[in-house]
């Protein structure tokens, strides 16, 4: 599964958007190491994309949170449970030995990113598009 962004996983609010891309970016260099498929150590470049995906995964789910927050979206608590079920997915990653199991932890994290595109953002992100559009934020 290539992982592309497509104008259908916008959520029509510019800043959301470009932080969504970031996922996806980092989604297709995991997808690039992973199908190289060759025998050389790459735990240096997975210890650095786990780090990436770890921070930015923190800092959108912040992102969110704060926006919600600010506007009073009635769907913040819900949608908060989500955000801390991928940060508990993470963690339980975060305990993968990613110097013995390399190609396994690459697989991981991209089921990690397919979970979060498929099961959060084209259901629960969407679900804030007219609610944030209706206030006047794009
Ligand atoms: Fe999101
Ligand atoms: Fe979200």
């Amino acid at each position: 599964m290539a992982i592309k962004w497509k104008d259908t996983y916008s959520c029509n609010i510019a800043e959301i958007d470009k932080q969504h891309k970031k996922l996806f970016e980092i989604g297709s260099r995991i997808y690039d190491l992973l199908s190289l498929g060759d025998e050389f150590d790459r735990y240096d470049e997975i210890a650095q994309i786990f780090d990436e995906l770890r921070n930015y995964t923190i800092f959108h789910f912040g992102y969110e949170e704060e926006l919600m927050k600010k506007y009073g979206y009635e769907g913040y608590e819900n949608h908060k449970i989500e955000h801390d079920f991928f940060v508990k997915k993470l963690q339980r990653l975060e305990k993968t030995d990613f110097d013995n199991k390399q190609t396994e932890s690459l697989v991981e994290m991209i089921s990690f990113i397919a979970d979060w595109i498929t099961g959060h953002i084209l259901k629960t992100d969407m679900k804030y598009k007219d609610f944030f559009n209706a206030r006047g934020i794009y």
